[in-house]
């Protein structure tokens, strides 16, 4: 069953002054494996820096927000910035009946899955292979290698608050991404590991 979303205390600015900027990289490696031309939605699109820096090379673009702080930030960020092409919704990505089977080239969810409840994960990756022929997800890698990288991350969780750390830790003692595609099916194509090894980008 989805959980109700409670909004953290830092969504929006805060977490677009601090976050973001380490994302930056990330989103540059998943912009890296999108064709020219596709649609894409983006689960969890959070501040809205990924599907930004999606948006010249993507024709139609989605996001989908649980966090009414996160929905807000992002939607003014597409008006103030003119991003013409991208629209975002507040929602539950496990719940996005009003696009049919297929409608999407791309879903993607970057850095998300370790963030929802354990029971959330599922059903939302289930609607992503719904939706998109082409999964993208970005999350901690398990077993995560011995490493400042991972402590730093580890350290970055925690200070998130109790709930999130919860999460981040159902996720990792889970199996991570790899037990969740494995449940539904879906093969790896391509697979990139960085910052340490810390974080994998899967191609599904
Ligand atoms: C760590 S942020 C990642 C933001 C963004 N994907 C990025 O790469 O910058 C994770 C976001 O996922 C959102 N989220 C968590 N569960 C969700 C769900 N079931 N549906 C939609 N968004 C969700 C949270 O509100 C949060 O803003």
């Amino acid at each position: 069953m989805a959980q109700k979303h409670q909004d953290s205390f830092y969504e929006g600015w805060l977490y677009h002054f601090l976050v973001d900027p380490l994302l930056r990289r990330v989103h540059r490696l998943v912009r890296s494996q999108v064709k020219p031309g596709s649609t894409l939605i983006d689960i969890g699109c959070g501040t809205g820096e990924l599907l930004f820096s999606l948006a010249d090379v993507g024709s139609d673009l989605v996001g989908v927000e649980t966090s009414r702080g996160m929905w807000s930030f992002a939607n003014r960020q597409a008006q103030t910035r003119g991003f013409n092409n991208v629209q975002i919704l507040f929602g539950d990505g496990a719940k996005l009946e009003k696009f049919s089977t297929g409608f999407f080239d791309y879903a993607i969810a970057c850095m998300v899955l370790h963030e929802m409840g354990a029971s959330q994960r599922l059903p939302v990756l289930q609607e992503m292979k719904r939706l998109a022929s082409n999964l993208i997800l970005v999350d901690y890698r398990v077993p995560a290698p011995t490493n400042l990288a991972v402590t730093m991350c580890r350290f970055i969780e925690r200070l998130a608050g109790p709930r999130h750390f919860r999460n981040y830790t159902s996720f990792i003692n889970g199996g991570g991404l790899l037990s969740l595609y494995e449940i539904l099916g879906l093969t790896v194509r391509k697979q990139l590991t960085f910052y340490s090894q810390c974080i994998h980008l899967v191609l599904l």
